[in-house]
Protein backbone atom coordinates (compact mmCIF):
# COMPACT_ATOMS: atom_id res chain seq x y z
CA UNK A 1 0.00 0.00 0.00
CA UNK A 2 3.35 2.12 -0.41
CA UNK A 3 2.07 5.73 -1.92
CA UNK A 4 -1.47 4.17 -2.84
CA UNK A 5 -3.99 7.09 -1.88
CA UNK A 6 -6.95 5.39 0.40
CA UNK A 7 -10.19 6.84 1.02
CA UNK A 8 -12.35 5.88 3.82
CA UNK A 9 -15.78 7.11 4.45
CA UNK A 10 -17.22 6.75 8.14
CA UNK A 11 -13.77 6.76 8.85
CA UNK A 12 -14.36 7.97 12.79
CA UNK A 13 -16.80 5.10 13.59
CA UNK A 14 -15.59 1.75 14.99
CA UNK A 15 -15.19 -0.07 11.76
CA UNK A 16 -14.02 2.84 9.77
CA UNK A 17 -11.31 3.60 12.21
CA UNK A 18 -9.48 0.10 12.24
CA UNK A 19 -9.61 0.28 8.62
CA UNK A 20 -7.96 3.56 7.70
CA UNK A 21 -5.55 2.36 11.09
CA UNK A 22 -4.07 -0.78 9.03
CA UNK A 23 -4.15 1.14 5.74
CA UNK A 24 -2.08 4.21 7.17
CA UNK A 25 0.44 1.15 9.06
CA UNK A 26 1.12 -0.27 5.39
CA UNK A 27 2.11 2.84 4.29
CA UNK A 28 -0.65 4.40 2.04
CA UNK A 29 -2.05 7.65 2.30
CA UNK A 30 -5.27 8.32 3.65
CA UNK A 31 -8.54 10.39 3.24
CA UNK A 32 -10.81 10.40 6.42
CA UNK A 33 -14.10 11.28 5.41
CA UNK A 34 -15.91 11.66 8.48
CA UNK A 35 -19.88 12.93 9.33
CA UNK A 36 -19.83 14.75 12.38
CA UNK A 37 -18.00 12.81 15.15
CA UNK A 38 -14.29 13.81 14.67
CA UNK A 39 -12.38 13.19 18.08
CA UNK A 40 -11.99 9.64 17.58
CA UNK A 41 -9.96 10.43 14.48
CA UNK A 42 -7.24 12.70 16.76
CA UNK A 43 -4.44 9.73 17.57
CA UNK A 44 -4.58 9.24 13.67
CA UNK A 45 -4.04 12.74 12.46
CA UNK A 46 -1.39 13.31 15.67
CA UNK A 47 0.51 9.84 14.67
CA UNK A 48 0.52 10.10 10.72
CA UNK A 49 0.32 14.01 10.43
CA UNK A 50 1.90 13.96 7.09
CA UNK A 51 0.13 10.62 5.65
CA UNK A 52 -4.16 11.44 6.47
CA UNK A 53 -6.54 14.06 5.62
CA UNK A 54 -9.63 14.26 7.85
CA UNK A 55 -12.64 16.15 5.86
CA UNK A 56 -16.01 16.65 6.92
CA UNK A 57 -18.38 14.86 4.33
CA UNK A 58 -22.30 14.53 4.69
CA UNK A 59 -22.54 11.60 2.22
CA UNK A 60 -26.08 12.12 1.69
CA UNK A 61 -25.38 15.47 0.18
CA UNK A 62 -24.36 15.48 -3.46
CA UNK A 63 -22.54 18.84 -3.77
CA UNK A 64 -20.55 17.45 -0.34
CA UNK A 65 -19.30 14.25 -1.80
CA UNK A 66 -18.25 15.98 -5.15
CA UNK A 67 -15.80 18.58 -3.31
CA UNK A 68 -15.07 15.96 -0.90
CA UNK A 69 -13.37 13.38 -3.25
CA UNK A 70 -11.86 16.98 -5.39
CA UNK A 71 -9.97 18.09 -2.14
CA UNK A 72 -8.92 14.48 -1.38
CA UNK A 73 -7.59 14.21 -4.87
CA UNK A 74 -5.97 18.17 -4.35
CA UNK A 75 -4.32 16.28 -1.55
CA UNK A 76 -2.92 13.29 -2.34
CA UNK A 77 -3.56 12.61 -6.12
CA UNK A 78 -5.41 10.15 -7.87
CA UNK A 79 -7.52 7.64 -5.15
CA UNK A 80 -6.46 4.36 -5.65
CA UNK A 81 -8.76 2.51 -3.12
CA UNK A 82 -11.80 4.08 -2.30
CA UNK A 83 -13.73 2.11 0.67
CA UNK A 84 -17.12 3.52 1.11
CA UNK A 85 -17.81 1.94 4.83
CA UNK A 86 -20.60 4.80 6.17
CA UNK A 87 -24.41 3.44 7.41
CA UNK A 88 -26.84 4.30 9.49
CA UNK A 89 -28.64 1.69 11.39
CA UNK A 90 -31.50 2.51 13.71
CA UNK A 91 -31.08 -0.05 16.92
CA UNK A 92 -34.57 -0.03 17.85
CA UNK A 93 -36.63 -2.81 16.33
CA UNK A 94 -39.34 -1.97 13.98
CA UNK A 95 -41.55 -4.04 12.37
CA UNK A 96 -43.23 -2.73 8.45
CA UNK A 97 -46.45 -1.63 9.75
CA UNK A 98 -44.68 0.65 12.51
CA UNK A 99 -41.67 1.82 10.27
CA UNK A 100 -42.27 5.36 9.24
CA UNK A 101 -41.68 6.47 5.43
CA UNK A 102 -39.02 8.97 6.91
CA UNK A 103 -37.38 6.43 8.48
CA UNK A 104 -37.07 3.95 5.42
CA UNK A 105 -35.97 6.97 3.02
CA UNK A 106 -33.17 8.17 5.50
CA UNK A 107 -31.99 4.80 5.38
CA UNK A 108 -31.75 4.31 1.72
CA UNK A 109 -30.50 8.04 1.60
CA UNK A 110 -27.29 7.31 4.28
CA UNK A 111 -26.69 3.49 3.10
CA UNK A 112 -27.56 3.19 -0.79
CA UNK A 113 -27.99 6.72 -2.45
CA UNK A 114 -24.59 8.08 -0.58
CA UNK A 115 -23.29 5.19 -2.22
CA UNK A 116 -24.24 6.05 -5.67
CA UNK A 117 -22.64 9.04 -4.90
CA UNK A 118 -19.53 8.16 -3.97
CA UNK A 119 -18.82 4.96 -6.11
CA UNK A 120 -20.10 7.27 -9.44
CA UNK A 121 -17.41 10.53 -8.08
CA UNK A 122 -14.77 8.10 -7.80
CA UNK A 123 -15.14 7.15 -11.37
CA UNK A 124 -15.16 10.47 -12.29
CA UNK A 125 -12.16 11.21 -10.34
CA UNK A 126 -10.15 8.21 -11.98
CA UNK A 127 -11.77 9.00 -15.69
CA UNK A 128 -10.33 13.21 -15.11
CA UNK A 129 -6.67 11.87 -13.38
CA UNK A 130 -5.47 9.19 -15.59
CA UNK A 131 -6.24 11.38 -18.97
CA UNK A 132 -1.92 11.50 -19.08
CA UNK A 133 -1.05 8.75 -17.24
CA UNK A 134 -0.72 4.63 -17.91
CA UNK A 135 -3.61 2.93 -16.78
CA UNK A 136 -2.50 -0.17 -17.64
CA UNK A 137 -0.90 -1.16 -14.21
CA UNK A 138 -2.56 1.30 -12.19
CA UNK A 139 -4.40 -0.25 -8.77
CA UNK A 140 -8.14 0.90 -9.16
CA UNK A 141 -10.48 -1.18 -6.01
CA UNK A 142 -13.65 -0.28 -4.75
CA UNK A 143 -14.70 -1.71 -1.79
CA UNK A 144 -18.26 -1.66 -0.50
CA UNK A 145 -19.32 -2.03 3.30
CA UNK A 146 -22.15 -4.69 3.33
CA UNK A 147 -23.93 -6.61 6.08
CA UNK A 148 -25.14 -10.12 6.44
CA UNK A 149 -28.54 -8.67 6.60
CA UNK A 150 -28.45 -7.77 2.90
CA UNK A 151 -27.67 -11.69 2.47
CA UNK A 152 -30.13 -13.53 5.34
CA UNK A 153 -32.36 -10.29 5.77
CA UNK A 154 -33.11 -8.54 8.86
CA UNK A 155 -36.58 -8.98 10.78
CA UNK A 156 -37.46 -5.39 12.08
CA UNK A 157 -34.41 -3.86 10.43
CA UNK A 158 -36.18 -4.18 6.90
CA UNK A 159 -35.16 -0.48 5.60
CA UNK A 160 -31.44 -1.37 6.72
CA UNK A 161 -31.25 -5.02 5.21
CA UNK A 162 -33.09 -4.09 1.87
CA UNK A 163 -30.00 -1.47 1.16
CA UNK A 164 -27.53 -3.37 1.76
CA UNK A 165 -28.97 -6.31 -0.58
CA UNK A 166 -29.16 -3.84 -2.94
CA UNK A 167 -25.36 -3.28 -2.94
CA UNK A 168 -24.55 -7.29 -2.65
CA UNK A 169 -26.59 -7.92 -5.65
CA UNK A 170 -27.47 -5.09 -8.57
CA UNK A 171 -25.36 -2.64 -7.56
CA UNK A 172 -22.03 -4.42 -6.98
CA UNK A 173 -22.91 -6.69 -10.53
CA UNK A 174 -23.32 -4.01 -13.01
CA UNK A 175 -20.52 -1.77 -11.43
CA UNK A 176 -17.70 -4.51 -12.33
CA UNK A 177 -18.84 -4.49 -15.68
CA UNK A 178 -18.66 -0.44 -16.48
CA UNK A 179 -15.20 0.57 -14.14
CA UNK A 180 -12.99 -1.26 -16.48
CA UNK A 181 -14.44 0.87 -19.19
CA UNK A 182 -11.86 3.35 -17.83
CA UNK A 183 -9.52 1.60 -16.19
CA UNK A 184 -8.82 -2.14 -17.74
CA UNK A 185 -8.06 -4.03 -14.17
CA UNK A 186 -10.42 -1.65 -12.25
CA UNK A 187 -12.43 -3.88 -9.56
CA UNK A 188 -14.99 -3.30 -6.86
CA UNK A 189 -16.24 -5.90 -4.32
CA UNK A 190 -17.87 -5.92 -1.01
CA UNK A 191 -16.99 -7.02 2.27
CA UNK A 192 -20.12 -8.01 4.25
CA UNK A 193 -19.80 -8.21 7.92
CA UNK A 194 -22.00 -9.79 10.59
CA UNK A 195 -22.54 -8.79 13.73
CA UNK A 196 -19.10 -7.03 14.93
CA UNK A 197 -18.18 -5.06 17.95
CA UNK A 198 -18.86 -1.21 17.66
CA UNK A 199 -20.76 1.72 19.07
CA UNK A 200 -23.23 0.57 16.07
CA UNK A 201 -23.70 -2.72 17.23
CA UNK A 202 -22.82 -2.03 21.26
CA UNK A 203 -26.63 -1.50 22.52
CA UNK A 204 -28.16 -4.67 20.53
CA UNK A 205 -24.92 -6.54 21.35
CA UNK A 206 -25.25 -5.52 25.25
CA UNK A 207 -29.43 -6.93 25.17
CA UNK A 208 -28.02 -10.17 24.08
CA UNK A 209 -29.45 -9.71 20.31
CA UNK A 210 -26.81 -11.37 18.59
CA UNK A 211 -27.21 -14.67 20.28
CA UNK A 212 -29.78 -15.98 18.06
CA UNK A 213 -27.08 -15.65 14.97
CA UNK A 214 -24.48 -17.24 17.00
CA UNK A 215 -26.33 -20.67 17.06
CA UNK A 216 -26.01 -20.20 13.36
CA UNK A 217 -22.44 -19.84 13.16
CA UNK A 218 -19.36 -22.55 13.72
CA UNK A 219 -17.51 -20.38 14.67
CA UNK A 220 -19.39 -18.76 17.36
CA UNK A 221 -17.95 -15.60 18.08
CA UNK A 222 -18.78 -11.69 16.57
CA UNK A 223 -15.97 -10.46 14.30
CA UNK A 224 -13.48 -7.98 15.57
CA UNK A 225 -12.92 -4.47 13.64
CA UNK A 226 -9.54 -6.19 12.73
CA UNK A 227 -11.34 -9.23 10.92
CA UNK A 228 -13.38 -6.83 8.54
CA UNK A 229 -10.42 -4.47 8.62
CA UNK A 230 -8.14 -7.17 6.91
CA UNK A 231 -10.26 -8.11 4.33
CA UNK A 232 -10.62 -4.54 3.08
CA UNK A 233 -6.75 -4.78 2.90
CA UNK A 234 -6.79 -8.08 1.06
CA UNK A 235 -9.34 -6.38 -1.71
CA UNK A 236 -7.50 -3.24 -1.93
CA UNK A 237 -4.76 -4.72 -3.68
CA UNK A 238 -3.91 -6.05 -7.20
CA UNK A 239 -0.83 -8.23 -6.10
CA UNK A 240 -3.40 -10.35 -3.35
CA UNK A 241 -7.04 -9.77 -5.60
CA UNK A 242 -6.12 -8.67 -9.02
CA UNK A 243 -8.71 -11.37 -10.43
CA UNK A 244 -11.57 -10.90 -7.78
CA UNK A 245 -14.02 -8.03 -8.79
CA UNK A 246 -17.67 -8.54 -7.76
CA UNK A 247 -17.55 -10.40 -5.11
CA UNK A 248 -19.03 -10.16 -1.65
CA UNK A 249 -17.13 -11.67 1.31
CA UNK A 250 -18.87 -12.61 4.01
CA UNK A 251 -16.77 -12.10 7.03
CA UNK A 252 -19.41 -13.81 9.60
CA UNK A 253 -18.10 -17.07 11.02
CA UNK A 254 -19.47 -19.33 8.44
CA UNK A 255 -23.37 -18.07 9.41
CA UNK A 256 -25.83 -19.91 7.87
CA UNK A 257 -29.54 -19.48 7.59
CA UNK A 258 -30.11 -22.51 10.44
CA UNK A 259 -29.58 -23.18 13.67
CA UNK A 260 -26.59 -25.19 14.54
CA UNK A 261 -26.35 -25.40 17.74
CA UNK A 262 -28.57 -25.12 20.79
CA UNK A 263 -26.55 -24.72 24.13
CA UNK A 264 -27.26 -21.84 26.90
CA UNK A 265 -25.35 -18.95 26.13
CA UNK A 266 -26.16 -16.76 29.29
N1 LIG B 1 -21.08 -3.20 13.62
C1 LIG B 1 -21.71 -4.23 13.07
O1 LIG B 1 -22.14 -5.17 13.74
C2 LIG B 1 -21.87 -4.28 11.58
C3 LIG B 1 -22.37 -5.45 11.01
C4 LIG B 1 -22.53 -5.53 9.63
C5 LIG B 1 -22.19 -4.45 8.83
N2 LIG B 1 -21.72 -3.30 9.41
C6 LIG B 1 -21.40 -2.20 8.50
O2 LIG B 1 -20.09 -1.73 8.78
C7 LIG B 1 -20.00 -0.35 8.41
C8 LIG B 1 -19.41 0.45 9.57
O3 LIG B 1 -20.27 0.32 10.67
P1 LIG B 1 -19.78 0.55 12.18
O4 LIG B 1 -20.23 -0.62 12.94
O5 LIG B 1 -18.36 0.98 12.22
O6 LIG B 1 -20.75 1.75 12.58
P2 LIG B 1 -20.47 3.14 13.32
O7 LIG B 1 -19.43 2.97 14.37
O8 LIG B 1 -21.81 3.65 13.70
O9 LIG B 1 -19.89 4.01 12.15
C9 LIG B 1 -20.70 4.44 11.09
C10 LIG B 1 -20.16 5.76 10.62
O10 LIG B 1 -20.97 6.23 9.54
C11 LIG B 1 -21.03 7.64 9.67
N3 LIG B 1 -22.18 8.21 8.99
C12 LIG B 1 -23.49 8.06 9.29
N4 LIG B 1 -24.24 8.84 8.50
C13 LIG B 1 -23.39 9.49 7.68
C14 LIG B 1 -23.54 10.44 6.64
N5 LIG B 1 -24.75 10.92 6.27
N6 LIG B 1 -22.43 10.91 6.03
C15 LIG B 1 -21.21 10.46 6.36
N7 LIG B 1 -21.00 9.55 7.33
C16 LIG B 1 -22.08 9.08 7.99
C17 LIG B 1 -21.14 7.88 11.17
O11 LIG B 1 -20.70 9.21 11.47
P3 LIG B 1 -21.52 10.11 12.57
O12 LIG B 1 -21.64 9.21 13.78
O13 LIG B 1 -20.64 11.28 12.76
O14 LIG B 1 -22.84 10.39 11.92
C18 LIG B 1 -20.19 6.82 11.73
O15 LIG B 1 -18.90 7.32 11.94
C19 LIG B 1 -21.42 0.08 8.04
O16 LIG B 1 -21.57 0.06 6.64
C20 LIG B 1 -22.30 -0.98 8.67
O17 LIG B 1 -23.52 -1.13 8.01
C21 LIG B 1 -21.55 -3.18 10.76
Amino acid sequence: MQGQHVLVTGAAGGIGLVIARLFLEQGANVSLHYNRTVDTLTPLLNEYPDRCNALSVNATNEQAVEQGIEQSCTRFGLINVCIINHAAFVGEDIPIWDMSLEQWQRTMDVNLTSYFLYAREWCRQLKRLTSTIDINNLNASLILIGSTAGKFGEANHLDYATSKGALQSGFIKSLKNEIVNIIPHARCNIVAPGWTRTPMAETSISQGKHFKALRTMPLRKIATTEDVAQACLFFASNKTAGHLTGNVLMVHGGMEGRVLWQENLQ
